[in-house]
Parts: structure tokens; C-alpha cells; sequence
């Protein structure tokens, strides 16, 4: 169970739920020749889940990564309210991004896959940790006070996924569905204020599926944290967002309520298709 503690210390805190936490404007990002984004512009709301949908190569993870620093798009701003007023990520390298309570988990899991699932975890609380990385995770002389305070909360993030049960085992060794819980859990660690998850039900069976939209689902009320999701599933985009943006060929072509986009005559044309007009 997440408690309060943790809640207390979230980066989003200060803000009431309904105002903006995040602002993407006039983004635009290319490559070479390709226009991976052109224009793109929403508002991410506080306390919202947030889904970015839209077809294979529409420019999904080129957006997660424009905002969590790993691209730098040539034009536009992407504007995080943070408790000590507004910050502009566009520039900013990924570290102080994450400093800043924005936590990504990836669409192929980025773990470290010879450590415990306890010691990806811990990682995930070093952007929280005034001692030395490897200090603390090998329990030495002043780290060990901090180390207890960020195990606790660890373990209430293992509590939360249900993975107490392999919480000794090397990551590599896991089923894939565990794999992409830790990936959450790992993010979850850095008690971020914004969770950007980039498919995290791919490859999973339906099964496996609904458990991980209930755990987004607990993350989202029991920790209160603004989640943008990237999902192809549009069932459970339709199940579990409150706001949905659809991005075709690198563009913002509909931003909405689920409702709203699913009646939108461009998204059912661009992506939808016949799986909603049916
Ligand atoms: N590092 C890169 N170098 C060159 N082109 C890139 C790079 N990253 C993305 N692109 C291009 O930008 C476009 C958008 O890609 P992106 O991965 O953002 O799409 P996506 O919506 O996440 O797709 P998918 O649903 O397949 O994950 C594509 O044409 C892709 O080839
Ligand atoms: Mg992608």
C-alpha cells in the first residue's frame, strides 16, 4: 500500500488536481528528411491519465523523448510546473528532467538484467540519494541511514505490484509481463510527479494486460500521479484515460475525451479504422 509519506513527497503535490501540470507547444522535431513531429501542442492536466495513441511510426516515442530529453526538438516549448514555478525542458539533459519529477518507463525494457529486481529498484531512488550510488547499495558506513528511508519506500512500490515474490531474482530471469512491472515499479521509485509509460502492455497476453492497467490504474489513485500513456489497445485507452491526443504522421490531429476522439471522424479514419465504426 502506498502511503502517506510517499503521496506527501510527490513533485505534483502542489498542485490541485485539474490544473496544468504540463505544457507541449508548437513542437516540432525532424530528422534528416523525416518529420517525426510537426507542430504538436496539448496540455497534460494534474491528476489526469493522459494517453497519446496513433499508428506505428506517427512519432509517439519521438514525443515521450522530447520530453524526458533524451531528443531535442528543433522548435517549440515543453513546460513543466514544478513547486518552484514553471521549468522549460526543452535543453535540459535528461537527468535534471528526471530531478524534476518526470519518470519514463521504455517501449523495450531498460533494465539492468543481471541485478535484482530490489536493485533495479534502488536505482530508480538515486535521483533521491545524496550518497554515492554504490555506497549505499553495498550498505557502507554513513549511506546505510539513507539506504533504510529509500528501502521503505521500495518496498511499498514491490507491495503495489505484487512482485514480492521475485523481488530476489535477477530481472533477466523474469517472465516478460514481470519484466515490464518492474520497469513501472523502477519509475514508480523516483516518486515522480509525471510517469511516462510507453506501452507498457505490449506483447502481453489479455491477462497479463488487465493486470497492468489495474496497477497503472492504483499508481494513478493511491500515489496520485499524472500518467501520459502511449498504448495501441484502444479498449484500454478507452477503459482508463481521461484525456486522449492522437498523433498521425508527427501531427496532434485530435485531443479530446475518449469520447470525444473516438467520435472524431479523422481519428477513425487515420487509426481507428473499422474497429470503432464497427
Ligand atoms: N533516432 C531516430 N533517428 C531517425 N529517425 C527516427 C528516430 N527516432 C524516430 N525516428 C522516426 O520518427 C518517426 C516517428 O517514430 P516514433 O518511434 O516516434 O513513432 P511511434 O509512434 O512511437 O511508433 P510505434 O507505434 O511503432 O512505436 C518514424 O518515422 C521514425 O522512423
Ligand atoms: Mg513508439
Amino acid at each position: 500500500m502506498i502511503t502517506r509519506a510517499y503521496r506527501h513527497s510527490l513533485n505534483g503535490s502542489h498542485l490541485a488536481p485539474g490544473q496544468p501540470l504540463m505544457e507541449v507547444s508548437d513542437v516540432s522535431l525532424r530528422f534528416g528528411g523525416i518529420t517525426a513531429l510537426a507542430g504538436v501542442g496539448f496540455t497534460v492536466t494534474q491528476g489526469h491519465i493522459h494517453a497519446v495513441i496513433g499508428p506505428n511510426g506517427a512519432g509517439k516515442s519521438s514525443l515521450l523523448n522530447c520530453i524526458s530529453g533524451l531528443y531535442r526538438p528543433q522548435e517549440g516549448q515543453v513546460t513543466l510546473y514544478t513547486k518552484n514555478g514553471p521549468a522549460e525542458l526543452v535543453g535540459m539533459r535528461p537527468h535534471r528532467i528526471a530531478r524534476l519529477g518526470v519518470a519514463r518507463s521504455f517501449q523495450n525494457i531498460e533494465l539492468f538484467r543481471h541485478l535484482t529486481v530490489l536493485e533495479n529498484l534502488m536505482l530508480g531512488r538515486h535521483v533521491h540519494m545524496r550518497h554515492r550510488l554504490l555506497a549505499s547499495l553495498a550498505w557502507f558506513g554513513p549511506a546505510r541511514r539513507e539506504e533504510i528511508a529509500h528501502r521503505v519506500l521500495v518496498e511499498e512500490v514491490i507491495d503495489l505490484l505484487q512482485i514480492q515474490s521475485v523481488r530476489h531474482q535477477p530481472v533477466g530471469s523474469l517472465a516478460y509481463g514481470f519484466q515490464k512491472r518492474v520497469e513501472l515499479g523502477r519509475a514508480l521509485c523516483m516518486q515522480p510527479a509525471l510517469l511516462l509509460l510507453d506501452e507498457p502492455m505490449a506483447g502481453m497476453n489479455t491477462e497479463e494486460k488487465e493486470d497492468m492497467a489495474r496497477f497503472v490504474l492504483d499508481v494513478h489513485e493511491l500515489a496520485g500521479v499524472t500518467v501520459v500513456l502511449i498504448e495501441h489497445d484502444m479498449n484500454v485507452v478507452m477503459d482508463i484515460s481521461d484525456r486522449v491526443s492522437v498523433l498521425d504522421f508527427g501531427e496532434l490531429i485530435a485531443d479530446g475525451t475518449p469520447a470525444e476522439v473516438s467520435a472524431n471522424p479523422d481519428v477513425v479514419r487515420a487509426y481507428l479504422g473499422e474497429e470503432l465504426s464497427a
